[in-house]
């Protein structure tokens, strides 16, 4: 999950700059997604989980570690892009419920990360995805994820990163 998990704090620590929408409004006259999707957040948050995947690739083939999943090239692209194309998914529907930037909307602010990864893989690659994860895994990313994300963002507000520790 590191390339999937890697992608929302690295998006937060460098992201900023142009929105993702360009200011644009949907039909309901609010923004499509946001100030809080940017291109520079989204771009090197993937690059980040990807770069963390050629790394895990890269010691499994070095030190041996056949009880971990064995990444692929697509495997790594698939969990990083959709760990953030899931927030950004998320944020669509945040902003047609009205909820403005940075508001919690919980379940949904913790498993974006995991619906839209585990939905590109589904799609993409489903030979990887049932070969690799196994039924207990999942249910251990399902109970890990929200603790990591949690933990994670009162890190990211205390130093000041995240405007709010959700
Ligand atoms: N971020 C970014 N680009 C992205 C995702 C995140 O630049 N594609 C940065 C933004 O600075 C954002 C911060 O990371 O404010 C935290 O991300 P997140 O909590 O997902 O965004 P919110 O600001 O809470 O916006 P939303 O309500 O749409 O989730
Ligand atoms: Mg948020």
């Amino acid at each position: 999950m590191l390339p999937a998990y890697l992608p929302n704090p690295v998006a937060a620590l460098c992201g900023g700059g142009t929105p993702i929408d360009s200011g644009r409004t949907f039909s309901d006259g609010r923004r499509l997604f946001g100030d809080g999707k940017t291109w520079r957040g989204l771009v090197l948050g993937i690059l980040a989980g990807l770069l963390i995947g050629l790394v895990q690739m890269g010691a499994a083939g070095a030190y041996g570690l056949d009880f971990l999943p064995r990444q692929t090239l697509l495997s790594v692209t698939l969990l990083a892009a959709g760990a953030l194309l899931g927030d950004l998914a998320k944020s669509f529907f945040k902003r047609r419920l009205g909820k403005e930037r940075g508001s919690k909307w919980p379940v949904a602010d913790q498993y974006d990360l995991v619906a839209g990864a585990f939905l590109l893989l589904l799609v993409l690659d489903p030979a990887w995805l049932f070969a690799e994860v196994t039924a207990a895994s999942f249910i251990c990313i399902l109970v890990l994820t929200p603790i990591l994300h949690r933990a994670v963002n009162i890190i990211g507000y205390r130093i000041k990163v995240k405007e709010v520790p959700w």
